[in-house]
């Protein structure tokens, strides 16, 4: 089978290098030769580490005949989306790693491919293979909940900052070396690119539709020192969690950093492995861990949906043959969100603060947890200050935005507040 490589970067490169290194092992496999011809490049002047015709013009490569399946990897959402529906339109079999083009357009997708293979089994998780293993693996369960680490560059920055007392800056930089960021890395930290391979994965487990707009995403930019400082002292990490939960007839979607207990196995997620749990109504909990970034862990998961297609396996795509009779489920308003909390205040170091910060949260139903009040620092000026952190109970959503917003508006406080959920 003859494929075409639109986007030969990081990737790229690495599908074109696995298809030549494997390749007895994969034709085996697959029952056919599968066989890079061609690859689609913006600047044909860069240089390159594969060995792969090259040219930049991508329709006389959509046009030809003699190619059987498109791999797309060129990022971006509206020019793969209108050169994926151009393929599919003339029935050829594509295969993406792009997550972004099916948080968006997956359902128009779906519509368009008929009988036609579409495999995007690298979209999620890099090499870990969790479309599979929800859509196939687990299809006999109802979907209770999945948790994951689904962000590598995110995840390696974390860990950098708790372990190694790396500078957020810096461990940026080395994630974005080692080829795991996105060309656009506030994707990774501002975990819009974990929300789309949650709503990737919400879609297969309970069928939800919904844009990466409509569930609540939070990145991990506004971690400081004094957070891990908190999260060591009182044996949590911080991850960037995604979060689906059925709650009710109701499906719960998020993505923001939470403090999770350091015996958690999630907890011991580090660096680029990504980890995805799911439970099951009849399996109970499973959990897959792997590499979630990086171009040869997630040619991995290309490869294998170009096998898939070559055996003429050809599975629906989002994981329903006929549609769901049940409704299929609606997502949660944000402020029904339910968890527990914690709060990094920097405030004025003098009398009554502390009384009103916890007055003000009892009026607004938040129970205290826990508390810590970090000693007191002088700056130039010789005005004192303090860092205060709580912890709560489980609290209601929108009880702890009301908090926030109020605390806001007190001329004790001196730098906004900051708030971390607490996952279990
Ligand atoms: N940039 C992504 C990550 C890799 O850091 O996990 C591909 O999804």
């Amino acid at each position: 089978m003859n494929v075409a490589i639109l986007g030969v970067g990081t990737v790229g490169e690495q599908v074109a290098k696995i298809l030549i290194q494997n390749q007895k092992l994969i034709s085996a496999r697959a029952g056919k030769d599968i066989k890079p011809v061609i690859g689609v490049v913006r600047n044909l002047d860069k240089k390159r580490d594969v060995n792969l015709p090259l040219t930049n013009d991508i329709n006389s490569v959509i046009n030809r005949d003699d190619i059987d399946i498109y791999i797309e990897l060129m990022g971006g959402v509206d020019e793969p989306y209108r050169v994926v529906s151009e393929i599919l339109h003339r029935k050829k079999a594509v295969v993406t790693a792009n997550k972004a083009l099916l948080a968006y357009h997956r359902f128009k997708l779906q519509n368009l491919t008929g009988d036609t293979p579409f495999g995007f089994e690298a979209s999620v998780a890099g090499g870990i293979p969790i479309i599979k293993a929800l859509r196939e693996g687990l299809s006999a369960n109802q979907i209770l909940s999945i948790n994951g680490i689904m962000n590598g560059t995110s995840n390696y920055i974390l860990t950098s900052m708790m372990n190694s007392g790396v500078k957020f800056e810096d461990a940026l930089k080395k994630a974005q070396e080692l080829g795991y960021a996105e060309a656009d890395p506030t994707f990774d930290i501002g975990g819009f690119d974990t929300a789309h391979k949650l709503l990737i994965l919400a879609s297969i487990a309970y069928g939800v539709h919904g844009d990466p707009e409509d569930i609540l995403i939070e990145g991990i930019e506004g971690i400081t020192k004094d957070d891990i400082f908190f999260a060591q002292d009182f044996e949590y990490v911080i991850k960037l969690l995604a979060i689906a939960k059925k709650v009710g007839d109701k499906v719960e979607l998020r993505v923001h950093p939470a403090l999770v207990a350091k015996d958690k196995m999630i907890a011991k997620v580090d660096g680029v492995m990504n980890a995805v749990s799911v439970a099951g109504d009849a399996v109970g909990e499973t959990m897959f861990y792997g590499p979630g970034a990086g171009g040869s862990a997630t040619a991995s998961a290309v490869i294998s949906d170009l096998i898939d297609i070559a055996r003429g396996t050809n599975f629906p795509m989002m994981g329903y043959k006929s549609p769901l009779e049940i409704k299929s489920l609606e997502l949660l308003a944000q402020d029904e969100i339910r968890t527990k909390y914690y709060f990094r205040l920097k405030v004025d170091d003098k009398v009554g603060v502390l009384a009103r910060i916890t007055n003000l949260m009892s009026e607004n139903n938040l129970s205290i947890d826990s508390f810590l009040q970090k000693p007191h620092i002088k700056n130039e000026e010789n005005d004192k200050k303090a860092t205060l952190f709580f912890t709560t109970h489980t609290s209601r959503e929108a009880d702890v935005k009301r908090v926030i917003r109020i605390l806001e508006e007190q001329e004790f406080i001196r730098e906004k507040p900051f708030m971390i959920r607490i996952e279990q």
